[in-house]
């Protein structure tokens, strides 16, 4: 991966239109087409509509460059409700956290319609369009992310870790340098995959799972124009990428896994209950699984560990609460890597989790969308909003995060802002009203996000084995920004790596 994570929002779409005078044509039709769409005009009862001049993008390019500014000046124009042309989409967003529940409690809207189509264009997975069953049951594997299947699925990543930076405990104690993002990627990357699909047996590992990694994160530099209209096949060689990784996790290596976890264990038995088990679809499931548990969590580790090497009295405080929780079960730093903390001893370390939350409420900027599924009537506290058939409506919980009124100085990190006296602080407010929703990285209702114990605990363990056995020190002034190339899906990546050092501690 680049040290430098900087995207030419074009250049996907422009490339291929240079080489190809075929697929130039191809794109202009389905501009045109996508021009036309943009040419409505708002009706009666529906909330204002604002499409800006450019045909199809919208307001886009705007959002992109300064997503909360931009929201501001909207709300402050229009309200707290209005729809955006955005990419060729209609979207309504709902600004206001007291009026979430207009988007939780409607059976009209539906969130598998927007993702299964995700799930076709992004991971070429074609069966749950069609298959309502399937995607049911593939719903029901989620209960093995929490509980005691979690807490085996704890031990399993204590153990990846232990595992991966084992040698550097007996290097010398020098200083070793690395960038950021990168290391933070291969760490997830290596430890996710190895705690949920486990060891691969067959042949050469450490190849396996570097080509795995390289080709995944090639695919994933993609995301942004894979989730638009863009069809694949304009993306370079994304397509051939999509199909070596699909290739990579059918019926046939999962087979050869050792240590499969319980939930991807399920996930395989139901996907051969489906399909044939040579159907290269069983894999395009498993890179979908694959690219929800890493996708988001390497975004939020960067993030965590940045705020704490810009932050030395914030990496102080959390080094002394995991030192005294180390000491109050007696447990020795020289013992080598025989750390053993249970989740309730996690649970317990408030900075800690206060730290990771303080981080999602700065760099997630996911959207909760849904798609509308037939004509409604929104019943708003300021009104009733007609909406179509056809669009979207979505909160967008950055502005929550944002908030003044709810967090004080909310551009600053603050590590123990979800702290309280020593504990763990739980209520927040707006216009005097004690909030349900103050935080949504994880989404909510129906499509919370299942994986949420698992990559908030692995972030927290990767920090207890870090802060337990290394120094560490930021190598790099330079400030480093969110690039809002994902802005809508998720946590941003940063717009430059930075460069950090690391000793074993003395
Ligand atoms: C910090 C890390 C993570 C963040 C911020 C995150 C965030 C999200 C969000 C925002 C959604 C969509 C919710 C919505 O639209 O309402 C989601 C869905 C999902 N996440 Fe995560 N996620 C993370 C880690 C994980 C991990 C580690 C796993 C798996 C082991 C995982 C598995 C999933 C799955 C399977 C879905 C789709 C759920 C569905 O189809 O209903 N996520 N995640």
């Amino acid at each position: 991966m680049s040290a430098d994570t900087g995207r030419l929002p074009l250049e996907p779409l422009l490339l291929p239109l240079l080489s190809a005078p075929g697929l130039a044509l191809l794109a202009a039709l389905l501009l045109l087409v996508l021009c036309l769409r943009a040419g409505r005009t708002r009706r009666p009862g529906e909330p204002p509509l604002i499409k800006g001049w450019l045909p199809y993008f919208g307001q886009a390019l705007k959002f992109k460059k300064d997503p909360l500014g931009f929201m501001r000046t909207l709300q402050k124009q229009h309200g707290d409700i209005f729809t955006l042309l955005l990419g060729g989409k209609y979207i309504t967003l709902i600004l206001d956290p007291c009026q979430y529940q207009l988007v939780i409690k409607n059976h009209k809207l539906s969130f598998q319609m927007f993702t299964k189509k995700i799930m076709k264009k992004v991971f070429s997975i074609q069966k749950l369009m069609t298959n309502d069953d399937l995607n049911d049951e593939l719903h029901d594997c989620y209960q093995l992310l929490q509980g005691k299947s979690l807490d085996v699925l704890m031990e399993n990543t204590m153990q990846n870790l232990q595992q991966v930076f084992e040698p550097q405990l007996f290097k010398s104690t020098n200083w070793d340098m690395a960038y950021l993002l990168t290391f933070c990627s291969s760490v997830i990357f290596e430890i996710t995959f190895t705690t949920i699909y486990g060891r691969f047996l067959a042949g050469d590992r450490k190849k396996f799972i570097t080509e795995l990694q390289d080709d995944f994160f090639k695919f994933d530099n993609k995301f942004p124009y894979l989730v638009s209209d863009i069809p694949i096949e304009l993306l370079g060689n994304v397509k051939s990428i999509q199909k070596k990784l699909i290739k990579c996790l059918t019926s046939e290596n999962i087979a050869k896994m050792q240590e499969l976890s319980e939930v991807v264990q399920m996930r395989q038995d139901i996907l051969e209950k489906y399909y044939t088990f040579k159907d290269a679809e069983i894999g395009a499931h498993h890179l979908g699984f694959l690219w929800a548990s890493v996708a988001n969590t390497i975004p939020t580790t960067f993030w965590v560990m940045y705020y704490l090497l810009r932050h030395p009295e914030a990496m102080a405080a959390l080094r002394d609460e995991i030192d005294h929780l180390l000491q109050s079960t007696g447990q020795k730093r020289g013992s080598g890597f025989s750390i053993h903390i249970t989740r309730e001893q996690l649970d317990s370390l408030v900075y800690l989790e206060s730290t990771i939350l303080e981080a999602l409420r700065l760099c997630s900027f996911s959207s909760i969308i849904r798609f509308v599924q037939e004509d409604l009537t929104l019943p708003s506290e300021t009104g009733d909003y007609r909406l179509r058939k056809g669009d979207f409506i979505a909160i967008f919980p950055p502005f929550l995060h944002y908030d003044p009124e709810i967090f004080e100085a909310p551009e600053e990190f603050r590590f123990d802002r979800f702290t309280e006296n020593g504990k763990k602080k739980t209520t927040f407010f707006k216009r005097g009203k004690k909030l349900r929703y103050y935080l949504l990285p994880f989404g909510f209702g129906t499509s919370k996000c299942p994986g949420r114990f698992l990559a908030v605990n692995e972030i927290k363990q990767l920090l207890v084995i870090l802060l337990t056995y290394f120094d560490l020190e930021i190598m790099d002034d330079k400030l480093i920004q969110l690039d809002y190339s994902r802005f809508l899906f998720g946590i941003q990546y940063p717009n430059s790596d930075v460069l950090f050092r690391y000793k074993v501690r003395s």
